[in-house]
């Protein structure tokens, strides 16, 4: 029998990750907090470094590259870009040849992902901010006509596998997702995760609706305002159902996200992220990044905490890894007070 992915007919797709991932109860932070129980859908266990959000799209972005023929993945990021890191690995366990277009200029020794990138042997060609910016589409195609021009096959991956095809990742993450909460016996009112190229949440959003969850999906953004999401994750959800001609009103969905935690900007986590982080640490021994899930935590704890989520109930917080850009950003924890006013985790 072909397989299906929410009873629908599942494109190519390479088994990579550890799944499933647990979904696990935060106890003793819900009972701090007197809200509705949270739940963490742990895909920061997906794998060991490959882990993370990425990798459930990958699955299906380097079967598709592989069913195209290529021999090399190509594709960008900042330089701390936890999809980069990811690609590089799975490239690198696959036998691909892995190249990397990233945003700013790194300084002195490679920290977090950028050393992960590196110590894989993927080249890594990094750009000014702005160049990146104004010139990233026209960068992906000279390195890609550079490398057809040597004998390679690349193929491009878009910033974060958020497309048509990495829209997959999260809908197969989502049915899972909703035979979790069968076996756990509830029906959350809130799924949260962190936005940053949308794919997360448009699969999520699709895959609930497909799995017939009443569920609100909400996506934390860490860049861009809640407009842009809304467009994108419609734009990446609409390249989905033309591709693979899904019978889904996808134009219908819901597309929920907030943009009242992205702070100073992208990658700038403030003082508020980190006392989540430390909080996290201390209470729950549960890891969370600055970038990515940090602020989409916190953001989460702040709207429950002003009771715009459900005030009792479920809410899943889906973990989508990053723990990498936590070390890179030790000086700016420390700095932000991460370990607390108490002094936890002083050296005596
Ligand atoms: C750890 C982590 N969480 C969340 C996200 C956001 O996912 P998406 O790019 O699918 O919006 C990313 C990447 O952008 C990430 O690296």
């Amino acid at each position: 029998m072909n397989a299906t992915i929410c009873g629908l007919p599942s494109p190519p797709r390479l088994r990579l990750a550890r799944l499933p991932t647990p979904l696990e109860p935060l106890d003793g932070l819900s009972r701090r907090l007197g809200g509705p129980r949270i739940w963490v859908k742990r895909d920061d266990l997906s794998e060991c470094a490959a882990s993370g959000n990425k990798i459930r799209k990958l699955e299906f972005t380097i079967a598709q590259a592989l069913a195209e023929g290529a021999d090399t993945l190509l594709t960008c990021g900042g330089l701390q870009s936890n999809h980069c890191r990811a690609t590089a690995l799975l490239g690198a366990r696959l036998g691909l040849g892995v190249e990397l277009v990233l945003r700013g200029e790194p300084h002195g020794v490679p920290d977090g992902n950028l050393f992960l990138d590196r110590l894989t042997g993927a080249v890594v060609h990094a750009y000014p901010a702005r160049r990146y910016q104004q010139a990233l589409d026209e960068l992906l195609a000279a390195h890609a006509a550079r490398l057809r021009a040597a004998g390679r096959r690349p193929f491009v991956i878009p910033t974060g596998a958020s497309d048509a095809i990495g829209v997959w990742g999260y809908v197969a993450g989502a049915a899972e997702l909703a035979e979790d909460c069968a076996r756990a016996g509830i029906g959350p009112a809130q799924v949260v995760c962190a936005t940053g190229s949308g794919g997360t949440q448009a699969g999520l959003t699709a895959g609930l609706a497909l799995a017939g969850l009443a569920t609100e999906v909400w996506g934390i953004a860490v860049c861009d305002d809640a407009a842009w999401f809304e467009r994108k994750v419609h734009a990446d959800l609409g390249a989905w159902r033309a591709r693979y001609g899904i019978a889904l009103d996808v134009d219908r969905l819901a597309v929920r996200v907030l943009d009242a935690y992205i702070g100073a900007g992208y990658a700038q986590a403030d003082a508020a992220v980190f006392d989540t982080i430390g909080l996290l640490a201390r209470e729950e021994g549960l890891l969370l990044d600055p970038v990515y899930t940090g602020k989409a935590f916190h953001g989460m704890l702040e709207e429950i905490r002003a009771g715009r989520f459900a005030r009792t109930g479920d809410v899943v917080f889906v973990h989508t890894g990053g723990l990498f850009g936590l070390f890179a950003q030790r000086a700016e924890a420390l700095a932000a007070g991460v370990l607390g006013a108490a002094g936890a985790g002083d050296v005596h």
